[in-house]
């Protein structure tokens, strides 16, 4: 190990630890530029009121903030309970061992309902067995075995999004993650969430939409909300729904059974569409005024652009600073989406 690996370095340090899940419009490759950010800002609580695969959560954790992680989906917040507010626990071998054996009851919810849908029949009467067990854990334990069961099946679904079903041989490359087995995977991830673990800050993990976030004030409030494309829609659901459901076994769901992918319905907020999307952004910047910085990720290509949202921006802090940065985006559901170019903007209010 060389002297430098010594140093703590929060955004190599959280890339280098955090179970890495496929999330649009995750900031992971940005990690560096915002934690620069954060530093420069300081403070000692902070809002990730759009916490998404939690990285930033965690990065902010690491870096000595007491984090509250918001997102209205269910599953992020699972898996900012497993990394961020948990400090100490781990799930044991044993454990791991009795989740991924006989199972505790003959349940097939997952089974039967994606049947050609999703996964092989062994894959998806794993998820079945596993959830037999993790019915019976709770608190931090709990998200992790849920926090690892969401990523064995999003790894083992081809480009990580559940817009795409049946037969999905043509996708199959060979890659290592979609040869795997769901067991297998989940052993790996269990282990990966264990050693993420790490003593910081109290944290905690709230599931509101944005417009219903108690607003702190918080000494810092990170924004990452959807982008809304030019074309194309930023709805998580439509390429989550099964990370959802999944993460509470689909109890009080309602799933829309006459769709090909067997989805949830869609949230519709206002950020969801381009009619409603500067109201939202104004709501939201009003709501935090009071807090001492407030941090916007946004994307170069998307609606509102930069000079709307700097005039919002404005609307509430005297001191509105915007940085650009390359960013390439890998990821869509289109060919067109898959690899476009855009940048990113960091936008910094005080
Ligand atoms: C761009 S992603 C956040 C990515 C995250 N920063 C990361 O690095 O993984 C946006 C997130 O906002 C959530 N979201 C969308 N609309 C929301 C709303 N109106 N209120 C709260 N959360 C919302 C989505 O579920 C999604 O997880």
């Amino acid at each position: 190990m060389t002297a430098q690996a010594l140093i703590p370095d929060p955004a190599r340090d959280t890339a280098l630890a955090y179970p890495r899940i496929r999330y649009m419009g995750s900031k992971y490759k940005l990690l560096p530029h915002l934690a620069g950010v954060f530093a420069e800002v300081g403070g000692s609580t902070a809002l990730d009121a759009f916490s998404g695969s939690g990285v930033v959560s965690y990065l902010l954790k690491r870096q000595g903030f007491s984090v509250t992680s918001n997102d209205m989906l269910e599953f992020p917040g699972v898996l900012a309970i497993a990394t961020v507010v948990n400090q100490v626990d781990r799930l044991t071998m044993d454990e791991v061992a009795r989740i991924t054996g006989p199972p505790a009851d003959e349940r097939s919810f997952v089974a039967g309902t994606f049947r050609n849908v999703y996964f092989d029949e062994a894959d998806r009467q794993f998820l079945d067995n596993a959830w037999s067990h993790i019915d019976a854990l709770t608190g931090n334990k709990r998200a992790i075995a849920i926090s690892a069961l969401v990523l064995s099946a999003a790894r083992k679904q081809p480009r990580g999004v559940f817009t795409i079903t049946g037969d999905l041989s043509r996708y199959n490359d060979g890659r290592r993650d979609l040869q795997l087995s769901m067991r297998d995977h989940f052993v790996e991830h269990v282990a990966k969430y264990n050693s993420a673990t790490f003593v910081g800050p109290a944290a905690r993990v709230t599931r509101q939409e944005a417009s219903e976030i108690s607003h702190g004030p918080y000494d810092l409030v990170y924004l990452d909300p959807p982008y809304a494309p030019p074309t194309d829609d930023n709805c998580y659901i439509k390429r989550f729904h099964f990370l959802e459901g999944l993460s509470r076994y689909w109890q009080g769901d309602e799933l829309m059974l006459h769709t090909n992918s067997k989805k949830l319905p869609k949230p519709v907020t206002g950020f969801s569409s381009k009619r409603t999307v500067v109201a939202a952004f104004r709501e939201t910047f009003r709501r935090f005024q009071d807090s001492p910085a407030i941090i916007l990720s946004y994307g170069s290509n998307a609606l509102p652009d930069m000079a709307t949202i700097l005039a919002l921006l404005r609307e509430v802090k005297r001191d509105v600073e915007v940085r650009e940065i390359p960013h390439r985006y890998h990821y869509g559901t289109h060919k067109t989406a898959a690899r476009r170019a855009v940048n990113e903007y960091i936008f910094i209010a005080r």
